[in-house]
């Protein structure tokens, strides 16, 4: 293991959580599909954890950001929640209460010496939005969702230089329609297949106007966040497995992906809607807002990659539509789990990402958004001091950055590090199962310690 890896100066270090997952919903009016989906199922969620309360940064943002501070950080990414800083979402008309506290938020992460990223959609969509109009089915909701975007631009651009429009957006189509690990837990693939376009929509029109208002005049950018999966084919000689391997690349990376860089969505994925009659419904005013508002630098989430073989059994036509038909995911035999989560440790495709974002998209300005691993029982590694010795992620974290470093060094213009997360965070129907934060949050007192990777991310920054 390489110790001594340079990077750059101005490098950003730092740590990334969202809104949902540690504000806790005091004093918020409207409710998102999480808030709404745990009132109605609470048994949905790990050990029936809901969103109320989660690390409590609504109440303890100033003690909560001097600790990202101590541990050597330079940066900080948050989102503003729709529901919190929107009273009315058909004008786009400001919370007093919501204000106030993105106010002060922001200026907290500042006085701490901290570069705030914020991101204006983790997930989040506000749940009367879905029964009113069908929420992301909706291209209404697109233009709401830009009025809410052009009133935090409008409250906050003074202060927030790096904003990012959606997190994970492939992830709200799976989740609310494929897969069903979102509200409403749809299964529809013409549905999901609008949703995905109409997302793009919603980032290229708030790119729109957050140029048309000149919010970028004292320096600030608008990028987006992607979860990148690269797909591996099971066999690179068997050009069966090579070409599933590319369609659900198509699917779940470059249907973002390249809309964001490009304007433009991959052919490979519109002729195969087109051909099975689920493409989207679009305009050519539509498209041309997409094709001429592209981000200026992207955000990068990579967590595992994605393993594909072509398809072992005949599909069965008579079912919904799939993105599924078209692949299978593959266990390769001796691959490195994390058993926690479910998902597989892969670093070698964080050098794949730089180099594909260097040769294929135009070696943008990007950034890793978030990277880590979430472990189950962390306690069991408490040491007679009270700290968590997670070695294993300092470990997981020394071999990411060493395929980062290597990326950079051929020359992928990558301007930062953010894990996932500082302090640990609410995660979804996972609750406060697994951990990741570089600081424990004790669930019962909210007493926050650093962690043995919180003490060694230091050094290393140094
Ligand atoms: C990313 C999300 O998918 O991964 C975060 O942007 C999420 O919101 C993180 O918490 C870790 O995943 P999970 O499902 O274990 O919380």
């Amino acid at each position: 293991m390489d110790n001594n890896m340079k990077f750059k100066d101005g490098f950003l270090w730092g740590a990334a959580t969202s809104g949902p997952q540690c504000e806790g919903t005091f004093n918020k009016k409207h409710k998102n599909v999480f808030d709404y989906w745990y009132e109605v199922e609470p048994e949905a969620f790990f050990d029936k954890v809901g969103p109320e309360v989660t690390s409590n940064f609504y109440n303890s943002y100033e003690e909560d950001l001097a600790m990202l501070k101590s541990i050597g950080l330079n940066s900080f990414r948050t989102s503003i929640q729709w529901t919190r800083l929107i009273k009315d979402f058909e004008t786009g008309e400001a919370d007093e209460d919501g204000i106030e506290f993105y106010n002060n938020v922001i200026n907290e992460i500042i006085k701490n010496g901290l570069t705030p990223i914020i991101t204006l959609h983790h997930f989040d969509l506000p749940v009367e939005l879905y029964d009113k109009y069908g929420g992301w089915e909706s291209k209404h909701v697109v233009d709401l969702f830009v009025k809410f975007a052009n009133t935090a631009f409008r409250l906050f651009s003074d202060r927030v230089k790096l904003w990012t429009t959606f997190n994970e957006p492939i992830v709200v189509v799976e989740g609310q329609y494929l897969y069903q690990f979102h509200y409403p837990k749809v299964v529809d693939g013409k549905k999901a297949i609008q949703a995905l376009y109409n997302i793009n929509l919603a980032s290229a029109k708030t790119i729109k106007v957050f140029k048309e208002n000149n919010y970028g005049k004292d320096g600030a950018k608008i990028g987006t966040i992607l979860n990148l999966t690269p797909s591996y084919p099971r066999d690179i000689n068997n050009p069966d497995d090579v070409k599933a391997a590319k369609i659900a690349d198509a699917f779940f990376n470059e249907s973002f992906l390249m809309p964001a860089i490009k304007g433009e969505f991959p052919k490979l994925l519109v002729d195969l809607l087109k051909e099975d009659d689920v493409l989207w419904e679009s305009t050519e005013e539509e498209l041309k807002i997409i094709k001429e508002n592209n981000i200026e630098y992207l955000g990068v989430n990579y967590y595992f990659p994605r393993r594909i073989k072509a398809k072992e059994e005949k599909v069965d036509e008579s079912k919904p539509w799939m993105p599924d038909k078209y692949f299978d995911n593959y266990e390769m035999p001796g691959r490195r789990m994390n058993p926690y989560r479910g998902w597989e440790i892969y670093p070698k495709a964080i050098y794949d990402i730089a180099i594909n974002i260097r040769d294929n998209y135009d070696n943008i300005p990007w950034y890793i958004s978030e990277n880590g691993m979430g472990v189950e029982g962390e306690d069991r590694y408490i040491n007679s001091e009270g700290i968590i010795e997670d070695d294993y992620r300092i470990e997981f974290i020394k071999e990411h950055l060493e395929y980062l470093h290597k990326g950079i060094e051929e020359g992928s213009n990558c301007f930062g590090y953010h894990s996932w997360t500082g302090i640990d965070c609410w995660s979804w129907c996972n609750a406060y199962k697994n951990r990741y934060g570089f600081i424990a949050l004790d669930l019962k007192t909210q007493k926050k310690t650093i962690k043995k990777s919180g003490q060694w991310i230091k050094e290393f920054i140094k």
